[in-house]
């Protein structure tokens, strides 16, 4: 099969691609570099530059190059910008996906994964987070996942595509330093951003109802999360059209704030204690996948530890911040 891999040269994108190709898949990369960066894109591998919502140019990439699976993370993906935008986020998450499932089904391609997160299910009130577990998203960004999946679902019913939307839990971590993560959202790299200025690291809340006060997450390392896709892809190309997956891509354990930033000190050799800060407003205390559905349905579980994610997560930032390697 020859994949198509919207945001193709986005952190995970690019993770997909390599595990893909390694896994002796075709990939050809539609990205329109608004955060991709084209170096991460291997030689050999097409890179088409374009928006989905460019429906000409999307017909043609798939056409001419024989496309017959998608795998599409080309997406915005910021909570907080999601809350400010809602409009760009469904302009470009929802109806982007619309512009492309209508060239796909158009072109005749088999198989379609979506990226999707675990956003879609907001506060969860539950140990472990299931598919089952009713979905309530807390913000436009999940809204338009949770839209999504239900997008992508109905287009493989009508048109006997065969479809899986993959549900992201908190993924960190590198293959190699320059397939590392730019962005500075989420605890890892924020925590990295603080020990290189020489400030502490902030924990935004210790009085959740956890056991040591602080946010639980379950962080996933983007190697594992790439091969659960391989995983999926593999899976969707001999299932019958029409078959519709969704599933969870987390370890299902939990780990809190507290505990990655210790371990952050730890693995980059730094030694300041975080500071405890308010709250951040919409934070669930804990989010930690149940793993079962995906272990069942695809024999895929996740292989790399949370320290592992430190490690290869500070070996990128050390090569795009030199002088951090002080500490
Ligand atoms: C993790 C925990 C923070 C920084 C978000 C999206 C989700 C997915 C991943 C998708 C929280 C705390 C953070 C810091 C802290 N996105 N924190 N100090 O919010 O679980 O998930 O990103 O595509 O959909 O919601 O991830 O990494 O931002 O935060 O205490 O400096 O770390 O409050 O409890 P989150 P995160």
């Amino acid at each position: 099969m020859t994949w198509l891999i919207t945001g193709g040269a986005g952190y995970i994108g690019a993770h997909v691609v390599r595990a893909m190709t390694e896994a002796g898949e075709r990939a050809v990369v539609y990205d329109d570099l608004s955060s991709g960066i084209a170096e991460r894109v291997p030689e050999g591998v097409p890179l088409v530059t374009g928006s989905t919502l460019d429906a000409e140019l999307l017909s043609r990439t798939l056409r001419e190059h024989a496309v017959t699976g998608v795998v599409h993370l080309a997406a915005k993906k910021q909570v907080g910008e999601s809350v400010e935008q809602p409009l760009r986020y469904y302009h470009e998450n929802v109806e982007g996906l619309r512009v492309l499932l209508s060239a796909v089904t158009e072109a005749g391609v088999a198989s379609f994964v979506l990226s999707s997160s675990a956003a879609v299910y907001g506060m969860p009130d539950v140990d472990l987070v299931t598919e089952e577990t009713p979905c309530l998203p807390m913000s436009p960004y999940g809204e338009t996942k949770l839209a999504g999946e239900w997008l992508v679902r109905a287009t493989g019913l009508a048109h006997g595509l065969s479809t899986a939307s993959l549900r992201y839990f908190n993924v960190a971590g590198a293959a190699s330093p320059e397939l590392a993560d730019t962005g500075v959202y989420n605890l890892v790299p924020m925590v990295f951003e603080k020990l290189t200025d020489g400030e502490a690291p902030r924990v935004f809340g210790a009085d959740y109802p956890t056991p040591d006060g602080t946010c639980v997450r379950d962080y996933i390392h983007v190697v594992d999360l790439a091969e659960a896709h391989v995983a999926t892809a593999r899976k969707l190309a001999t299932a019958p059209r029409g078959t519709d997956l969704t599933l969870n891509i987390g370890r299902g354990e939990g780990v809190s704030v507290l505990e990655m930033a210790t371990l952050i000190n730890e693995v980059t050799g730094y030694d300041r204690p975080p500071t405890v800060t308010q709250r951040r407003p919409g934070d669930p205390a804990r989010v930690v996948a149940s793993a079962d559905r995906i272990a069942t349905e695809l024999g895929w579980s996740a292989k790399r530890d949370v320290r592992e994610m430190v490690t290869s997560a500070w070996a990128g930032w050390l090569r795009s911040h030199p002088e951090a390697g002080r500490g």
